[in-house]
């Protein structure tokens, strides 16, 4: 499955794990399924979606508030899966990690609280351009709402942040930075360790959009001592529905509550209210149970792998389409950071990505096109929209191969 037409086979650590996931047996118009869309949303191993049929069919119950031993049990897989999180990124301990519906609204909860808390008119926030809008629109208004300016870091031709200009955005009026460990449209990597640094340095904060960094590389987020990282349970194997906020707890405790409601309160009165203890401070109302548990069945899956082994894999599957995407006549490929994660993002001479998307579509190969939520990056380029190609540890060479003949034929049919 994992020879390519270079004769040389790269060693597919994890050929049987490919089997795991239903979705990539699928025909797709009469062809086999290739799924190049994992930045958008990676497929379920069966375990993901056997732990959730299974707490649906035999387990179902709510957590927190009772007795009886179907919610003992919930709320017991609900807190394991925090703790399995809790070692996922290396958090300091439990209380650190709030569940989410997803990255944007751990990115629109760090907004409104840390605004609540911290900001004030005149202070500065810094984002880049290469941003998702979910980590550009929250900020903006949190500057709205406070008074506070939203400063933009730049990126040169590679894709990459100008590190110079940067550090010349820091100073003692930036409060926060928000930014993306890996941009969903160009694939590049922030040096998120060096910037937390500088950040700190000026006295600022620092929030990592993690929705692309922690499904495919090992995360630490004591070693890269970041104040918040956020991410998506679907993009990381796990369900839909679910997403992570790792916080500092001295931070976490000095912000308000995002939504009020169940679970996040200690005492209510209708004179005062208290609230509870981290993280359900931050978790109001009855949560995601399933998809919680789905999520901590993904990332039992993922550590049966290693994130290390799926990142050195996925970095050979970049290179290796790199190289062959650039013996396609016409083929721009829009990002070329050093420092990449498995996203290709090009555009074809003359040929609309749309036209493209859909003639691959039709052979059963599953790619993006669009602006990828991520207009500043086109703006940048002077594009409107490119095709994008993202790999997880389930493609293979040989799929890229295929994708190569069939991008040309189609280039060939629309030329
Ligand atoms: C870099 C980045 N940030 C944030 C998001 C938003 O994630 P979600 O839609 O799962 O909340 C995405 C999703 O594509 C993303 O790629």
């Amino acid at each position: 499955m994992n020879e390519s037409k270079d004769g040389k086979t790269l060693k597919h650590p994890f050929e049987e794990h490919r089997k795991d996931f239903p979705m990539l047996k699928k025909m797709m118009h009469g062809h086999p399924l290739i799924y190049f869309d994992s930045a958008a949303t990676a497929q379920k191993p069966q375990v993901v979606i056997d732990a959730i049929t299974d707490f649906y069919t035999n387990n179902y119950g709510t957590v927190h508030r009772a007795i009886y031993e179907l919610a003992v049990h919930a709320t017991t897989e609900y807190q394991a899966t925090r703790s399995k999180v809790q070692a996922f990124l290396n958090a300091s301990e439990p209380g650190e990690i709030v569940f989410t519906r997803g990255t944007t609204e751990a990115i629109n909860l760090v907004a409104h609280s840390f605004r609540r808390a911290f900001l004030k008119p005149g202070d500065e926030i810094i984002i880049s351009t290469m941003e998702h809008h979910s980590n550009i629109v929250p900020w903006q208004l949190a500057c709205e709402e406070s008074g506070a300016i939203l400063k933009i870091a730049l990126i040169n031709d590679k894709g990459e942040l100008i590190l110079d200009s940067f550090k010349e955005l820091l100073s003692d009026k930036t409060k926060l930075v928000a930014i993306t460990h890996m941009s969903n449209a160009l694939g590049t990597i922030n040096p998120i360790k060096e910037l937390a640094k500088l950040v700190h340095e000026s006295g600022a904060k620092i929030f990592v959009d993690g929705a692309q960094g922690a499904p495919h590389m090992p995360i630490d987020v004591q070693d890269l001592d970041v104040d918040f990282y956020a991410f998506s349970g679907h993009k990381a194997y796990g369900p839909t529905g679910i997403g992570v906020l790792y916080g500092k707890k001295e931070l976490l405790e000095l912000m308000p509550p995002y939504q009020g409601g169940g679970d996040m309160i200690k005492i209510v009165t209708f004179e005062k209210t208290t609230y509870n203890d981290l993280p359900l401070k931050f978790e109001a109302g009855t949560p995601m149970i399933a998809e919680v548990i789905g999520l901590g069945a993904a990332i039992d899956y993922l550590n049966t792998i290693g994130m290390g082994t799926i990142r050195t894999y996925e970095h050979e599957l970049l290179l290796y389409a790199t190289e062959t995407l650039k013996s396609v006549p016409g083929v721009t490929i829009i990002g070329n950071a050093e420092n990449k994660g498995a996203i290709i993002s090009f555009n074809v001479e003359g040929i609309h990505p749309l036209d493209i998307g859909t003639l691959l579509d039709l052979r059963g190969i599953a790619v993006r096109t669009g602006h990828h939520c991520a207009q500043p990056v086109t703006y940048r380029y002077n594009i409107s929209s490119t095709i994008r190609v993202s790999f997880a540890f389930y493609n293979t060479r040989a799929e890229i191969d295929h994708f190569i003949v069939m991008l040309n034929e189609v280039i060939a049919l629309l030329r």
